[in-house]
């Protein structure tokens, strides 16, 4: 949420920032701006709107921008205040002297704010981020110290925050601070770089320090201090960026969202390379931590996460009862913070996040952590915060997903819970690897990956029926069992890239509410795969049919004489139920896919979303 960029060094500031920014895009997308430094002076130039707004405002800038080699950069997600070029980061002191960028939310920013007021600071915007220029410039009076500065405006701000922060009298380097949001120093050669994520600054360098909550530092061309809480001198940590440049390219797809599902039969192998062999193998997950013993007491399991994570915990929570028979929660995180914490040591917490990063799992964690349970984490993100928080990591290897929205890492989410129910049942059930049923679904997850590229090869099915269907306003998505979350991921995906009103139901629901909505205006999608809910979902498709609502079929089978209910149908590669949750949902992210496509939407940057929501 928010993106920070920072450089330091000899080349031209500006251009890197903007490379950086244009990274970080996925991050917030409704403002940018840049303040460079050169000499003593600070300029700042700042554009509402998407980042090539502010790319055009600094074209007739040339000449002054080449002058500048350090400088910090931000893209914004707003929080507090409209989206407005006033809003927009950079933020200033009322001296013009102090000037940073911020992400996060400083939560007694009304309090810092009165007290300001009252020693003569004057507020230009309706941001939280400004109570901190003003506080930082206030303490530097002090001073004249801009760490010192920083180290002490920190300890008054509540929340979260990463700031980068320049000052006109100390014009050799940036002090940035982190608390509750990622914030990361990217090592060059004669050169520093700080970004909030790293494919802002993966094509310059593959080394970096992870600064760590509370920690205040000062990057220079040639050096970086990094002082902990009680501003001691901490020594620096470098690690090696696990990520390659090529990774934030489209590759020659018109959207990343596009390449990313036709990267899922790739993710499906990396996961399960090396840990699934064959059908009468047992699971290798020696990244799962705990022992048998400690195995055979996992009394319950809870599942936290959000939004899409969230629906592959559902698709989790049926596959871990079916294998194993221990009881499964599975809770949005935003819900699971504000309710008592009933966990143990016996308890098995799974947290499931693409980014690592989100503000609400990373609160229920910590919160369930101290309950002594054992903290799982399904992230794509090893370097995340959430990654940092696990007993055991679990493994995803979806590489960097740029689209806002999440497709590959769900399809890892979705293979790491079965590897996991697999391995916790192995252990509970020593002839369970022999058991029939879970031989076949190994060798359908070992198939998994040629039944998605077979559905890739041809989607001119899907391309037609997105365009028949694109002019609909509202949609709802139906299915039973273990495709329930896929009615829910399908009709989030759609809602969200090409804001089209859908909803998804178990089928069962419908004729108790929203069966109330449906005539020829209201199209239904209905997930029919073979199993033990056929039957029934084929019924609840006739009540949609008697209300004449359109219906569009996604299954694996369909008996000739059911054909005539459905006005199209998508007919997927075969497999049982176990396996279905991972190739229905191909269809329902291409279907979304190319309505927005059609409908002409900004596919990877759907309007008000960001890809990292590291506020509550
Ligand atoms: C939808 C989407 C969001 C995220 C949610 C959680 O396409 O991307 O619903 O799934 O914001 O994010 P993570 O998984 O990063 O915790």
């Amino acid at each position: 949420m928010c993106g920070i960029i920072g450089y330091i060094g000899d080349r031209c500031a500006s251009d890197i920032l903007i490379s950086g920014l244009s990274h970080l895009e996925y991050r917030g997308y409704d403002s940018s701006g840049v303040a460079l430094m050169h000499g003593n002076e600070i300029d700042i130039y700042k554009a509402p709107g998407k980042l090539i707004n502010l790319i055009e405002e600094l074209k007739s800038k040339q000449d002054v921008c080449a002058k500048s080699h350090i400088g910090i950069g931000h893209i914004r997600w707003a929080t507090h205040g409209l989206p407005t070029t006033t809003n927009a980061h950079p933020h200033t002191s009322n001296c013009n002297n102090l000037t940073l960028v911020h992400n996060g939310i400083i939560e007694n920013y009304q309090e810092l704010k009165e007290e300001l007021i009252k020693v003569g600071s004057v507020f230009k915007s309706q941001t939280d981020t400004e109570v901190a220029a003003h506080l930082i410039a206030y303490e530097y009076e002090k001073t004249h110290d801009l760490l010192k500065a920083m180290q002490s405006a920190v300890k008054k701000i509540k929340g979260a925050f990463a700031f980068c922060a320049i000052h006109k009298s100390e014009p050799d380097k940036i002090v940035v601070a982190k608390r509750n949001a990622p914030l990361v120093i990217g090592v060059g050669n004669g050169e520093n770089f700080i970004a909030s994520d790293i494919p802002a600054m993966i094509e310059y360098t593959k080394k970096a320090i992870y600064l760590t909550d509370y920690q205040v530092g000062v990057v220079q061309k040639d050096s970086i201090q990094i002082f902990d809480k009680d501003d001691n001198l901490t020594a620096n940590k470098i690690e090696y960026l696990p990520f390659e440049a090529v990774a934030i390219s489209k590759l020659g797809y018109k959207h990343f969202m596009l390449k990313e599902i036709h990267e899922q039969s790739d993710v499906v192998r990396n996961v399960l390379g090396g840990r699934l062999l064959s059908p009468d193998k047992e699971v290798n997950l020696n990244e799962f931590k705990l022992n048998n013993d400690e195995i055979n007491k996992i009394s319950r399991v809870q599942i936290i996460a959000c939004g899409t994570s969230l629906h592959a915990g559902m698709v989790g929570k049926y596959i871990i009862e079916k294998f194993t028979k221990i009881p499964v929660d599975v809770e949005p995180s935003s819900e699971y913070i504000y309710r008592d914490t009933i966990a143990d040591k016996n308890t098995l917490v799974i947290g499931i996040s693409q980014s690592g990063e989100t503000a609400d799992t990373i609160t229920a964690i910590k919160q369930v952590k101290e309950c002594g349970s054992h903290i799982a984490i399904i992230t794509n993100r090893t370097d995340s915060t959430m990654a940092r928080l696990a007993d055991s990591l679990l493994p995803v290897d979806a590489g960097i997903e740029v689209s806002v929205a999440a497709t590959k890492s769900y399809m890892a989410q979705l293979i790491s819970l079965y590897l996991l129910s697999m391995k916790i049942m192995e252990v509970k059930d020593k002839n369970s690897a022999k058991n029939p049923e879970i031989m076949k679904l190994k060798q359908e997850l070992l198939e998994l990956p040629s039944k998605i590229e077979i559905l890739l090869e041809n989607t001119d099915n899907i391309q037609r029926i997105a365009k028949k269907y694109s002019n609909y306003k509202n949609f709802i998505f139906i299915a039973r069992g273990i495709n329930f979350p896929s009615a829910l991921e399908g009709a989030l995906k759609l809602k969200e890239i090409s804001y089209i009103n859908a909803t998804g139901y178990c089928a069962g629901e419908l004729k108790h509410g929203p069966i109330a909505m449906l005539d020829e205006n209201m199209p239904v999608l209905a997930i029919l795969n073979t199993g033990i809910v056929y039957d029934k979902v084929l019924s609840n498709c006739e009540e949609a049919r008697a209300r004449q609502a359109k219906l569009i079929g996604v299954t694996n089978y369909l008996a000739e004489k059911d054909e005539r209910l459905f006005d199209d149908i998508i007919k997927i590669p075969s497999g049982s139920d176990l396996i279905s949750p991972a190739i229905n949902i191909v269809v329902l992210q291409l279907l979304a896919y190319y309505i927005a496509e059609y409908l002409g939407k900004d596919v990877d940057q759907p309007r008000n979303l960001a890809k990292s929501v590291t506020v509550e």
